[in-house]
C-alpha cells in the first residue's frame, strides 16, 4: 500500500485565521507520514482538478495573513450528486482518502456528501459569525470582532464630538454574535439581533431618551447584518428625537486582516485534531471547542444542533450599557 494521502479545502466566507488552520494540516500530516495536498478555491478545485501536493515550506510565513491561500469559493455543481460523484472520483484517483474541510455549516453539509461518496472528510469551523451550533468558537470571529471594535472606537470619537447618534452595521446575517459582544465592548446604548424581537420605541428610542437624561450626548447603536435597514433607523432617530444620526455599515472589512492570537491558536488546534482523525481513518466529524477543549461531533449531529443566543449576555449588555 502506497502513503496515505488526505487534502485540505477553504469554502464559503473566508475568515482570518483559516491560514493558520491550513499550516497546521500541513504540518501536522506531514509529521504524521502522511502526504497533503492543498485544493483550491473550495469544492470547486476538487471538481476541476485544482488540487496540489504541499510540503512544509508551502505554508511557511502564512499564519499571520488573513484570506486564505487556498483561495475559496461557492460551487453549485458540487451541491448535486453528480458532482459529489465526481468530486469523489477525482479524489480516488490521485489517492486522496481524505480531505478537511475549513468552512461554515453549508461546508460541513458538502463534506457530509462526500464522505458519503466515499471520501471521509472532517469539517473546521471557519467563520467570523460563530454560528456554527456545536462550537463554542470558530476561527475568525475574534479578529473580526477586534476589527469591528478599532473601527467604532473612532466612530466613536466622531460622535462625541458632534453630540451625533452613529448606527453601526456590523456582520451577522442570522447570527447576532459579532454585533452582541462588540455591542458589550463599545458600550452601545442599544444592540440589535436577528434572534431577539425588538420593538423600535422600546428598545432604541426609550433607551436613548433615558440616557440622554442622563447628561450623555452622543450614542452607538450596534445593528447585526441580519436585522439591517440602518439607513432607515438613521433617519427615523433624526425625526423622531432630533438628534444629527449617522449611519456606518462595517462590511467586509471585518473578513480581513491579520488574525488575532486567540483565532491563530484555535485554527492551529483545530487543524491538528482534524489529521489526527483522518489518520484513524475517521470520517463525517466537526471538529469544535466545547467547555474551552477540542472536540468533535459527527457532522449530521452537528448540524442538527440547535443555536442557542447567549440570552443572558444580551440582558446584561443591557444593564451595563447606559
Ligand atoms: P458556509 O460553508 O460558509 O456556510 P455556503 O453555505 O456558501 O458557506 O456553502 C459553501 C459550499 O458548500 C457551497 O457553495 C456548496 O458547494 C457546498 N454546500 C453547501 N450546502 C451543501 C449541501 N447541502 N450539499 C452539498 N454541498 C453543499
Ligand atoms: O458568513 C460570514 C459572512 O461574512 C456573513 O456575516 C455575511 O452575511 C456573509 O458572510 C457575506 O457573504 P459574502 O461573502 O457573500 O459577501
Amino acid at each position: 500500500m502506497g502513503k496515505k494521502k488526505i487534502a485540505v479545502l477553504t469554502s464559503g466566507g473566508d475568515a482570518p485565521g483559516m491560514n493558520a488552520a491550513i499550516r497546521a494540516v500541513v504540518r501536522s500530516a506531514i509529521a504524521k507520514g502522511i502526504d497533503v495536498y492543498g485544493v483550491y478555491r473550495g469544492y470547486n478545485g476538487l471538481l476541476n482538478g485544482d488540487v496540489e501536493q504541499l510540503n512544509l515550506r508551502s505554508v511557511s510565513d502564512i499564519i499571520g495573513n488573513g484570506g486564505t491561500m487556498l483561495y475559496t469559493a461557492r460551487s453549485e455543481e458540487f451541491k448535486t450528486l453528480a458532482g459529489q460523484k465526481k468530486a469523489a472520483k477525482h479524489c480516488q484517483e490521485l489517492g486522496i482518502s481524505g480531505v478537511v474541510v475549513i468552512g461554515g455549516d453549508g461546508s460541513f453539509a458538502g463534506a457530509r456528501a462526500l464522505t458519503n461518496a466515499g471520501v471521509n472528510c472532517i469539517g473546521v469551523p471557519g467563520t467570523i459569525d460563530n454560528d456554527i451550533a456545536c462550537s463554542e468558537y470558530t476561527i475568525g470571529f475574534d479578529t473580526a470582532m477586534n476589527t469591528a471594535i478599532q473601527m467604532i472606537d473612532k466612530i466613536r470619537d466622531t460622535a462625541q464630538s458632534h453630540d451625533r447618534c452613529s448606527i453601526v452595521e456590523v456582520m451577522g446575517r442570522r447570527c447576532g454574535d459579532i454585533a452582541l459582544q462588540v455591542g458589550i465592548a463599545c458600550g452601545a446604548t442599544s444592540i440589535l439581533v436577528p434572534e431577539v424581537a425588538y420593538d423600535i420605541e422600546k428598545d432604541v428610542i426609550a433607551r436613548i431618551v433615558d440616557t440622554q437624561k442622563t447628561g450623555k450626548k452622543h450614542f452607538i447603536i450596534i445593528v447585526a447584518e441580519g436585522v439591517g435597514g440602518v439607513v432607515d433607523l438613521s433617519k427615523y432617530i433624526e425625526r423622531r428625537l432630533g438628534i444629527e444620526t449617522r449611519a456606518t455599515i462595517l462590511g467586509h472589512v471585518q473578513r480581513g486582516g491579520s488574525p488575532t492570537v486567540r483565532d491563530r491558536v484555535v485554527a492551529s488546534l483545530m487543524g491538528h485534531k482534524a489529521v489526527d482523525l483522518l489518520a484513524e481513518n475517521i470520517g463525517n466529524r466537526v471538529v469544535a471547542v466545547k467547555q474551552g477543549k477540542i472536540v468533535d461531533y459527527d457532522i449530521s449531529e452537528a448540524l442538527d444542533m440547535p443555536r442557542v443566543f447567549n440570552k443572558h449576555l444580551y440582558e446584561i449588555a443591557k444593564t451595563i450599557s447606559i
